[in-house]
């Protein structure tokens, strides 16, 4: 059953959590207006891959459902390229947004084009429910005994349209008695650890604590880790993997500490006419995340700062790679 919804379709209107304010305060939006959708992506109130793709699926429906003029092409195709800008890194959205684009080639001509592309942006919801479910139990094989799990950012319910991939798999390991503790790295610059993860894991009782993201190596060091688990935001053919900035630090760390290190994504984050890690095109944030903490300024606005969101952990690294399919091992050959 899912414990929560990250994005819900009600009577012509998307409905979402505004994940910035979480865990102080949960602040529900509601609205049909394409921008302000857009611009919610653009800002991290709805966020994670599949989250995002369903969210731009749904966006899109709205979208031609509100056009006042027969120009549904034109409505469309502006829509269409509104969504595209918005995030550049997670293949999730640009999935939803073609197998949009392909329905409505298919209906354009159709009278009920608006309820073909709603009902398939409900499936496109529906299929992702179902790949979240599999995940988990695909990934209860990577538990050999009640275990200590460290995660980085958030993979939960929140981050899809179903339960969750990362973060569902521990939580379906801990209902199987095989999680001990869960270490969730705050995942600076924006907390979506100490913020979504740590409120996910509070909500499902599950035991845990959170740390700064350099403390990971601490803890491996103290013999506090047993395996690491993360989602991914695009997967190579290789398997090179994109997931939040922090990722590639933890791999190298399991490496040298020799812990397992996987990957849980559904089928629908890998891209398969990207050969490699080096053909991803990784997001670039404003600086404003690093020099301001929630609008607070903790040093000078004008300093110089890099802020990558993601970076790219070599298939060298991934111990395994989870999906709805199955436990994948290298080689990878997606
Ligand atoms: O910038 P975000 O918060 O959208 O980044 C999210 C992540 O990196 C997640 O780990 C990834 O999208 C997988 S979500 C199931």
């Amino acid at each position: 059953m899912n414990t929560l919804q990250a994005v819900e379709y009600i009577s012509g209107k998307l409905h979402f959590i505004d994940q910035t304010k979480l865990p102080l305060e949960e602040v529900k939006i509601v609205t049909d207006n394409l921008e302000r959708i857009a611009v919610a992506i653009e800002r991290l109130e709805v966020r994670g891959a599949p989250a995002i793709g369903v969210t731009a699926a749904y966006a899109l429906a709205i979208a031609v459902s509100k056009a006042n003029s027969k120009d549904y092409a034109q409505v469309f195709e502006d829509a269409f390229k509104r969504l595209a800008r918005t995030r550049p890194t997670a293949v999730n959205l640009f999935y939803a947004l073609d197998e949009m684009k392909k329905t409505f080639e298919e209906s354009k001509a159709r009278q009920n084009l608006s309820e073909i592309l709603l009902q398939k942006a409900l499936s496109i919801h529906e299929e992702d429910k179902r790949l979240c479910t599999s995940i988990a139990s695909n990934g209860l094989e990577v538990f050999k005994k009640k275990s200590r799990v460290l995660t980085h950012c958030h993979t939960g319910a929140l981050a899809t349209g179903g339960n969750g991939t990362a973060l569902n798999i521990i939580r379906t390991a801990f209902e199987n008695g095989l999680v001990e503790h869960v270490y969730a790295d705050e995942t600076r610059p924006l907390f979506q650890g100490s913020r979504l993860t740590a409120w996910e894991l509070d909500k499902l009782g599950i035991p845990f604590s959170f740390n700064t993201d350099s403390t990971a190596a601490v803890l491996m060091q103290q013999g506090k880790v047993d395996l690491v688990i993360t989602g991914a935001d695009r997967i190579a053919a290789n398997g090179d993997s994109a997931n939040k900035i922090g990722t590639y630090n933890l791999a190298v760390l399991c490496y040298h500490h020799k812990i397992p290190f996987y990957i849980a994504a559904p089928s629908t984050t890998i891209d398969k006419a990207c050969r490699s890690g080096s053909e991803i095109k990784i997001e670039l944030r404003s600086n404003l995340e690093l020099t301001q903490v929630r609008g607070t300024q903790i040093t000078k606005e004008n300093y110089p700062a890099y802020c990558p969101a993601f970076d790219v952990t070599p298939n060298n690294l991934i111990t395994a790679i989870i999906t709805e399919i199955g436990v994948h091992k290298p080689p990878f050959n997606f």
